[in-house]
Order: C-alpha cells, then sequence, then structure tokens
C-alpha cells in the first residue's frame, strides 16, 4: 500500500492527502509502499475489452502497483457490489469504467465518504456532480461517430438514391453507444441521402452484432451500409451478410470503430470499409493518474486520447505491427 513514511517529506504529504481526499487507509496500509488499486472492469465482452483488461493488468504490473480486478459480466450491480468490496479493503485509489452511465452517484458518495479517490476510465457518468471522481481518462466517443459518419459522407457523395443504413449500436445506456450515435448522426446531417432506416442494440458483442443484423436482413431488402458502434458487432453483421448470401463491404458497406486486430484483418481483407480507431491501451496513463492523484497533485478532468482512423490501404501497411 501507499507509504506514508517517506521521512523527508512525511508532515507535507500526510497534509497533502488528506486535503486532497486522500487514500484514507493509513492504519491498514502502513508499512509497504505499493499502492492498492481497485480495478472494477465492464466485462469481456470484445476484443477491445480483452486489450484493455490486458493493457491494465501489465501497467499495474510495471508500475509496482497492487491491482485488484473484478469483471462485472456488463451488470452494473456487479460493477456496484465490486466498487463496494474495494471501499471495505481500504484500497488506496478505485479505477472503473462503467458499463451505463447513469445511477453511480449513491456508491460514489460511499468511495468519497471514505476518502478513496476515483477515476474514470474508458467511459464516463452522468453525474452533475463532478466532485466524486478526480479524472476521466478516455476516447471522445462523439468524435468517434462523427469521423465514422465524416467517412460515410465522403464515400456516398455520388450517390443517386437514398442510401439505407442500420445502426448496430453499443450497450444501452454506455457512454460509447450514446456519444457514437449522437457524433454519428450529427455528421450525416451533410447529406440528406443518408437515412438510419434501423437501429437496435448488439451489446458490443460479435453474437449480439450477428443477430441484430440477421433480423435486419430478414426486415429490410434495401441496406446499402451498417454502423456498427464496434468491430465485434461489425464482424457478427459480416457473419449474418455472408450467411444471407450478400458480400460484405461490396452489397453492403460496413463501417466500425475500434481498430483490434480481428477488426483490422476484415478490414484489409475489404469485408469492411472503414474504421474508426478507440484504443483500449489505457493501462500506462491510468496508472500514472493513480499515482499522482494519491500524491496529491492535480490533474486534469479530462484527459483524451489520442486516436486515428483506417481506410482498408492503411489497414493492410499496419496489420502486421497491430498489437491487439
Ligand atoms: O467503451 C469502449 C467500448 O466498449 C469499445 O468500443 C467496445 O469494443 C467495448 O466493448
Amino acid at each position: 500500500m501507499f507509504k506514508k513514511s517517506l521521512i523527508a517529506v512525511a508532515a507535507a504529504s500526510m497534509l497533502t492527502l488528506t486535503a486532497c481526499g486522500g487514500t484514507g487507509s493509513a492504519a491498514g496500509n502502513a508499512g509497504t509502499d505499493k499502492i492498492t488499486m481497485g480495478f472494477a472492469q465492464v466485462g469481456a465482452e470484445s476484443g477491445w475489452r480483452t486489450a484493455n483488461t490486458k493493457s491494465v493488468q501489465e501497467s499495474a504490473k510495471k508500475a509496482g502497483v497492487d491491482l485488484k480486478f473484478s469483471d462485472a459480466q456488463q451488470k452494473q450491480e456487479n460493477q456496484i457490489k465490486a466498487i463496494r468490496s474495494y471501499i471495505q479493503q481500504k484500497v488506496d485509489v478505485i479505477a472503473f469504467s462503467p458499463v451505463v452511465e447513469s445511477g453511480w452517484d449513491t456508491v460514489l458518495k460511499e468511495a468519497k465518504t471514505a476518502k478513496i479517490p476515483v477515476i474514470l476510465t474508458d467511459r464516463a457518468v452522468d453525474s452533475s456532480d463532478k466532485t466524486l471522481y478526480k479524472t476521466f481518462l478516455g476516447s471522445d466517443f462523439v468524435e468517434e461517430g462523427k469521423k465514422a459518419g465524416a467517412w460515410l459522407v465522403e464515400d456516398s457523395k455520388a450517390a443517386s438514391d437514398t442510401v439505407n443504413i442500420v445502426e448496430i449500436q453499443g450497450t444501452t445506456g454506455s457512454a460509447p453507444a450514446n456519444d457514437r450515435k449522437e457524433g454519428f448522426e450529427e455528421a450525416i446531417k451533410a447529406n440528406p441521402k443518408l437515412k438510419i432506416i434501423a437501429s437496435q442494440s448488439g451489446d458490443f458483442t460479435r453474437s449480439g452484432g450477428k443477430q441484430v443484423m440477421e433480423a435486419f436482413l430478414k426486415n429490410n431488402p434495401d441496406i446499402d451500409v451498417v454502423f456498427a458502434h464496434n468491430d465485434d458487432e461489425g464482424l457478427g453483421a459480416i457473419e449474418a451478410i455472408e450467411a444471407a448470401g450478400k458480400v460484405p463491404g461490396k452489397d453492403i458497406k460496413i463501417v466500425t470503430i475500434d481498430a483490434v486486430k480481428d477488426g483490422m484483418t476484415a478490414l484489409s481483407n475489404g469485408k469492411i470499409n472503414y474504421i474508426v480507431e478507440c484504443s483500449p491501451m489505457l493501462g500506462d496513463q491510468l496508472m500514472d493518474l493513480a499515482k499522482k492523484v494519491i500524491a496529491g497533485e492535480t490533474v486534469p478532468e479530462r484527459v483524451v486520447t489520442e486516436e486515428t482512423t483506417f481506410t482498408q490501404e492503411q489497414a493492410k501497411q499496419v496489420l502486421a505491427s497491430r498489437p491487439y
């Protein structure tokens, strides 16, 4: 646990820790110099999530942080339980990636009362009380949706007829599903020919994407484009499109978000047409922020991840060196 007995700076650090909400775990943690972090992960729903978990676990090891990890299996009640257990265990810092945006105030207040700082990673909460967490590290999901929409606007410039889009949303109520939808809808306004004819959640999973796409294909004979909120859903959609005797990437174009290895492979093979990157490699930045927060340093309220986009040609060039 975090050492509060660094002799020369002891008094000053103790004051700072108390002032910033500190660890609140002085009695339990004395005698060791390891930070203990409780990390409540969303689940293992996608390739992105697996890469994110690996990044957090590896970075914790590198940074000498004692990581207590839990997988909420995409259920908010499991995440709340995990956070309460971290509070009971008097960890030094709690980090979590909220399954959905709403309903966190009570448990976050409990952490605040226990003087355990909270860092949001990957996904945001919609709480109006910004004192309930120290910082939020992750992507700008609205921007990601806009990038996907901007590509489609450009790609369908020459279209003479209506372009029928089906949208496979992420987990209902989650920040990436809400924000990507918003950004995409905003961007496609630039071409009134672009129309979303159906929109449903695939829960960010491959099986969900496949199921939703099967239903879309059954009910809509003229689908031109799939906008999937993540690669896994897009990969599921590919299976459904092929099973229906159509060619993904040609008969039906596909744009997705993430850029994980499987997605990038499908992009290189021409089955996906464009991918907007969402980086899961948040571990190093998370550990840095945690150390700063615990040391009482000021951290930015928001740390936005740097990301790019990939065409089929660009995917071919980087595929071999893609780390996840
Ligand atoms: O919150 C990030 C999103 O969650 C990723 O785009 C998706 O793959 C994951 O499940």
